[in-house]
C-alpha cells in the first residue's frame, strides 16, 4: 500500500464544489448549501491533489464554545482511500479542536479509524426518512419567537451538555424554530430546515417523548407527502411512532466521542432528533 504524501490546506468557500462532488460520489445527500452551513460553523482542511485542482479528502470541526466539537464531512476520494488520508485528516481536526470532548457519527467505513483514535460507542443513531402522512397538528406547540431564543439555547444545552448558540443561531436564519410549553415557560423546541432530498427536523430537544411527537407532529402535519428526514437516537420512544407517520427506518450509524466521558442521565431534557449527522 502507497502512503499517502498529500498536504492539507484550510477548507476554504472555494472547495465546497469539489467537496460536494466527494458527498455525492460518497452517495450523501448533502447540497451545496449543506456544506456552505457546516462551512460556516466550522473549520477544517481539505487534501488537494499534486496540482491543486482536486479536493481528494474533507474534514470539519464544528466547535461548540470552549467544552465540545463534532468531526464531520470525513470523505476521502474512492481512488484514494486505504493509503492514510482519513487518518491524516483525522489527527488534523483533532489538534485543531485541542482540548474539547470530540463527538461524531460513524458510518460503517469510518468505524475501524475512529476506534483506532480512540473514539468509544455512545448510542446509535437511526435515519428515519420518507413522505409524512397521517399527522395531527399538536394543540400545545406554538412557533418560536424571536425572544425565546435565550431560553432555546439553555434548552439545548442541558440536552446536549454544551453550548451550542451559534448552530442554534444558523438554524434559525435558514429555517424555523418551534416551542412547546404555556406562558410561563418553554419546555421543548424543534427546527425545521431544507436539507438534502427535502427539509430535516431537529434538533429537537423536551422533557418527554410525547412532547418530542407533538414537536415532530408540528412540523410533520402540513407536509403530507413531502420529503422529511429525522436522525434520533431515541429510536426505542419514537421509531415505531415515525414509521407510522411515514418515516420508514432507513439507516444506522454509531454515535462516538473521545475521551468517552459518561453524561449525566439526569438531565431534565433529552434530544430527540439531532440537528443532522453532522452537527450532532
Ligand atoms: C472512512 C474513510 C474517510 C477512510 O479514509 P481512508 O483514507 O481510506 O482511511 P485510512 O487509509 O487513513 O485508514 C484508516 C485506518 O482504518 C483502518 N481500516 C480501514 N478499514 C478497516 C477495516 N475494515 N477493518 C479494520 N481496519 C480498517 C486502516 O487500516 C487504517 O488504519 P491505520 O491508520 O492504523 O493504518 C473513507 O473510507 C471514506 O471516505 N468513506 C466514505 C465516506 C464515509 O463513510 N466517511 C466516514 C463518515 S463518518
Amino acid at each position: 500500500m502507497t502512503r499517502s504524501t498529500l498536504s492539507l490546506t484550510a477548507f476554504r468557500p472555494e472547495h465546497l464544489e469539489g467537496a460536494l462532488r466527494l458527498s455525492r460520489q460518497a452517495k450523501w445527500p448533502h447540497r451545496i448549501e449543506d456544506w456552505q452551513l457546516a462551512l460556516e460553523l466550522s473549520t477544517g482542511f481539505v487534501a488537494l491533489d499534486a496540482n491543486a485542482s482536486t479536493v481528494l479528502g474533507t474534514i470539519l470541526m464544528t466547535p461548540y464554545k470552549r467544552d465540545v466539537a463534532t468531526i464531520n464531512m470525513v470523505i476521502v476520494d474512492e481512488a484514494a482511500r486505504e493509503r492514510g488520508l482519513g487518518r491524516q485528516l483525522m489527527e488534523a481536526v483533532i489538534a485543531l479542536a485541542g482540548p474539547r470532548t470530540l463527538r461524531l457519527v460513524a458510518t460503517g467505513e469510518g468505524l475501524p479509524l475512529y476506534q483506532k483514535l480512540g473514539f468509544s460507542q455512545t448510542g446509535t443513531i437511526v435515519q428515519h426518512q420518507g413522505p409524512a402522512s397521517h399527522v395531527t397538528a399538536p394543540i400545545n406547540v406554538r412557533p418560536a419567537e424571536p425572544r425565546d431564543i435565550s431560553e432555546i439555547i439553555d434548552l439545548d444545552r442541558s440536552a446536549y451538555g454544551a453550548n451550542r448558540e451559534d448552530l442554534l443561531r444558523a438554524v434559525a436564519k435558514v429555517g424555523c424554530l418551534a416551542v412547546v410549553g404555556n406562558d410561563q415557560e418553554i419546555t421543548g423546541f424543534a427546527a425545521l430546515r431544507d436539507f438534502g432530498r427535502g427539509e430535516v427536523i431537529g434538533p429537537v430537544v423536551a422533557a418527554n417523548a410525547d412532547d418530542g411527537k407533538a414537536l415532530l407532529a408540528y412540523f410533520m402535519a402540513g407536509r403530507e407527502g413531502r420529503f422529511v428526514r429525522v436522525d434520533t437516537a431515541e429510536a426505542p420512544q419514537l421509531g415505531a411512532w415515525l414509521t407510522d407517520k411515514g418515516l420508514a427506518r432507513v439507516d444506522e450509524s454509531i454515535a462516538m466521542q473521545r475521551p468517552a466521558v459518561a453524561r449525566s442521565s439526569r438531565a431534565p431534557f433529552t434530544t430527540f432528533a439531532l440537528a443532522s449527522q453532522a452537527f450532532g
